[in-house]
């Protein structure tokens, strides 16, 4: 089996995650986890923190000589501006009050956290709910790079709208290609006259004081046929996408393939027809499903789609009350991003990059790396064969 969990608070002393299930004498390549950590701090739109802080991953078990060992990794991402804060995120009982923070912002986890957890302070709301905790995920999932890479699977994305301005993509979708143009770009767009636009877009409100949200589009190549499974709710693979997809802050949507737009059509131009050739085995014209047909992966480019909402910290704050006095106030200013949705897009590709580790694992499973690989290869031989013909 494998999960993993996180821990660490924004500006506390550090993040953290456990890793169980990988297996044993996985090769990890530092630079590599290290490289995703940076391209979830870029972005055009970021605000003062990401300048504070340069995230390194620490792996402090279950690794030996580059290697994982079989038992659990944990990780560790250090919080440089915590130096700030040691007062106001003491662990340890401090002398003196910190004054508490009372104005809900609307659209932020504030105003339930503070009735849920009881507490009159929504610091200790904010500090786990902020996206800061991403930088362990992205370190979780970037692992999970290291292990998808031995099977031949890549994970990319890239932006595809910020504040209604549109990066349209026509098929037939060379994903290399979009990789290599949306790495140099500041907001991951392939287009530069969209790019443009875009950051046009992000200093227009940024000015007013307001935020962006957008979409951003994960492509997974790579993937055999048989990933997941149709048989439950909870291993069908696109359910455990989006449910991984929603649990990113401020993700509101997720569509698989053409998404949404399959509703207004007629199935004859849905349904990605099968064709087979001797040589090349089976082949599809178009990929409308997504890669995933029966919650099972299906040989095509699994592609995700996920709307981000814009941020909810305002520097022309909405309005809002006085959690204490109750009366009607703006909302709670602090150091925050104008749009994040560059930033969103590597983690989303995180999150995939796990769910399709997880379903790797499951299908090859196995306590060795070794062990896994025959047991892809088995299968891999399996399904060449099915498409020859018997006679
Ligand atoms: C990469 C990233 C960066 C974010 N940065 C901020 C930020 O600077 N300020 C903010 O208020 N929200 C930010 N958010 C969004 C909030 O964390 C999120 O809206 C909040 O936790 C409430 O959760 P919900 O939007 O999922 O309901 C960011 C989200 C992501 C994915």
């Amino acid at each position: 089996m494998f999960r993993y969990l996180t821990g660490g608070e924004s500006h506390g002393p550090s993040l953290s995650a456990i890793i169980e299930g990988l297996p044993s004498g996985l090769s990890l390549d530092f630079d590599a986890i290290d490289l995703q950590l940076k391209r979830r701090q870029g972005g055009y739109g970021r605000g003062a923190r990401q300048q504070i802080e340069t995230d390194k991953v620490e792996i402090i078990t279950g690794v030996r000589f580059g290697r994982t060992l079989g038992s659990p990794v944990t990780l560790l991402v250090r919080n440089r501006d915590f130096e700030n804060w040691l007062d106001r995120m003491s662990v340890r009982p401090v002398d003196g009050e910190t004054a508490p923070i009372v104005e809900a912002r609307p659209g932020h986890a504030d105003f339930a956290g503070m009735m849920k957890y009881d507490t009159d302070d929504l610091r200790n709301i904010l500090e786990r709910s902020s996206a800061r905790n991403t930088a362990t995920t992205v370190a979780v999932g970037a692992i999970c790079r290291c292990l998808l890479s031995e099977f031949g699977i890549k994970v990319m994305s890239h932006v595809v709208a910020i504040g209604g301005i549109e990066n349209r993509v026509s098929a037939p979708v060379d994903y290399r290609e979009i990789e290599v143009k949306s790495e140099l770009s500041p907001v991951r767009v392939a287009d530069s006259a969209v790019e443009a636009a875009i950051i046009a877009a992000i200093d227009e409100a940024g000015g007013r004081g307001d935020t962006l949200g957008g979409v951003v589009e994960v492509a997974v190549t790579g993937c055999p046929p048989g990933l997941g499974s149709h048989v439950h709710w909870d291993r069908k693979l696109d359910s455990r996408i989006a449910g991984a997809i929603m649990g990113i802050q401020a993700i509101k949507g997720v569509e698989i393939g053409m998404g949404f737009g399959v509703a207004a059509r007629p199935g004859s131009t849905v349904h990605d027809e099968i064709f087979h050739d001797e040589s090349t085995g089976f082949s599809r014209s178009s990929n409308n499903a997504g890669g995933l047909e029966g919650g099972m992966t299906n040989g095509e480019p699994v592609v995700v789609r996920a709307a981000m909402k814009p941020i909810s910290t305002l520097k022309s704050p909405l309005r809002s009350v006085n959690m204490q006095t109750l009366e009607q106030v703006t909302a709670h200013f602090e150091r925050s991003d104008v749009c994040a949705v560059p930033a969103a897009g590597v983690i989303c590709e995180a999150v995939v990059a796990i769910v399709i580790a997880e379903a790797l694992i499951e299908k090859f499973g196995g306590d060795s790396i070794t062990e896994m690989r025959r047991n892809f290869e088995g299968y891999t031989v399996a399904v060449e064969m099915k498409s020859k013909v018997s006679l």
